[in-house]
């Protein structure tokens, strides 16, 4: 597939302070690609470089192939900060003054407006949206040049649960319609719902890289029970354990990518033991990014 973008070791210090820190990425077209990470970990400013308002202190980063040229950055929609509008213009007449500093037609307002579900409210003045319809004109603003990617920077951040799924439903439109989409997010949530592809930053470091499906696969634990003595030991030796933990009376059972609890469990009998005691757990999203989170260790490259 076509790479969109390119991040090459991309590192940004302010001061004594590494924002982010030697960074590889890689987006496909198509994808919805989710920045995660709590607050602090980089991602404003890793979209900042990326649209050229922050410059980087090392590293670089290529779209479509391309160095970051002014011209390049046409194809290239963001919603940053907090955007401004006027507000005592209509988001209609707000859209037409971006049309213009943009050079993007204003025959495309319509065709946003509706995307964004600002349809029949586009006539009142913008003081009078609410929070979640300022965000919806921010975006369709960042839609008016037909631009082949979408940065979004916390989209859904300050809203109420009706904004945000709101938002998220209008983030699924768009890429079905074709664009790339990259947001950065510090909800797991937002990023499972919504994204394709992920990457998990902590304090600028890139701590783990990959499609969002993948996430919980190779993760099956198996609490497991029988009465026998040696159960810890031959759990152990089975081939699909990955680690071996006593919990109470029971063992918990990681399980290698590919082993599942019908084979342990074939296995003991294999060995003349019942279980008495057998459940398959999966590793919840949640604890998976938090142990992401927790791990010392650092992804200096990416697999491609
Ligand atoms: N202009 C700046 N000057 C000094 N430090 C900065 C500047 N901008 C960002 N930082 C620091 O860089 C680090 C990363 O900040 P950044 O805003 O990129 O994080 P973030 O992941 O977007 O966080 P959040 O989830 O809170 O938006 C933070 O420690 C922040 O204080
Ligand atoms: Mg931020």
């Amino acid at each position: 597939m076509e790479t969109v973008l390119s991040i090459n070791g991309l590192t940004k210090t302010f001061g004594r302070l590494t924002a982010v820190n030697n960074l590889h990425l890689e987006v496909k077209r198509g994808q919805v690609f989710g920045m995660l990470g709590p607050n602090g970990s980089g991602k404003t400013t890793t979209l900042g470089m990326l649209m050229g308002v922050v410059n980087s202190t090392s590293g670089s980063f290529s779209w479509f192939g391309q160095p970051p040229t002014s011209h390049v950055r046409k194809k290239i929609g963001a919603v940053l900060e907090h955007p401004i509008f006027y507000p005592y213009l209509s988001g209609q007449k707000n859209l037409e003054l971006m049309a213009m500093i943009k050079e993007a037609p204003v025959a495309n307002i319509p065709k946003v407006l509706e995307l964004v579900e600002l349809k029949g409210r586009e006539h009142d003045k913008y003081k009078t949206y609410s929070l979640g319809m300022k965000q919806r004109l921010a975006i369709a603003s960042a839609l008016l040049n037909d631009p082949i990617v979408l940065i979004l920077d916390e989209p859904t951040n300050g809203l109420d649960p009706m904004g945000i799924a709101e938002i998220r439903e209008i983030i699924k439109k768009i890429a079905a319609d074709g664009k790339t989409i990259i947001l950065a997010s510090h909800l797991l949530d937002e990023v499972q719902k919504v994204c394709t592809h992920f990457a998990v930053l902590k304090r600028g470091n890139l701590m783990h890289y990959g499609p969002v499906d993948d996430v919980g696969k190779g993760e099956e634990m198996v609490e497991v029970a029988a009465y026998h003595d040696d159960l810890g030991v031959l759990l152990q030796e089975f081939i699909g354990s990955a680690t071996v933990k006593k919990e109470n009376n029971e063992f918990l059972v990681m399980m290698k990518e590919g082993y599942h609890s019908q084979d342990l469990n074939r296995f003991l009998f294999d060995k003349g033991i019942v279980a008495s005691h057998l459940i398959t757990k999966k590793k919840t999203l949640e604890k998976q990014f938090l142990e992401i989170l927790a791990e010392g260790q650092v992804m200096n490259s990416i697999k491609k």
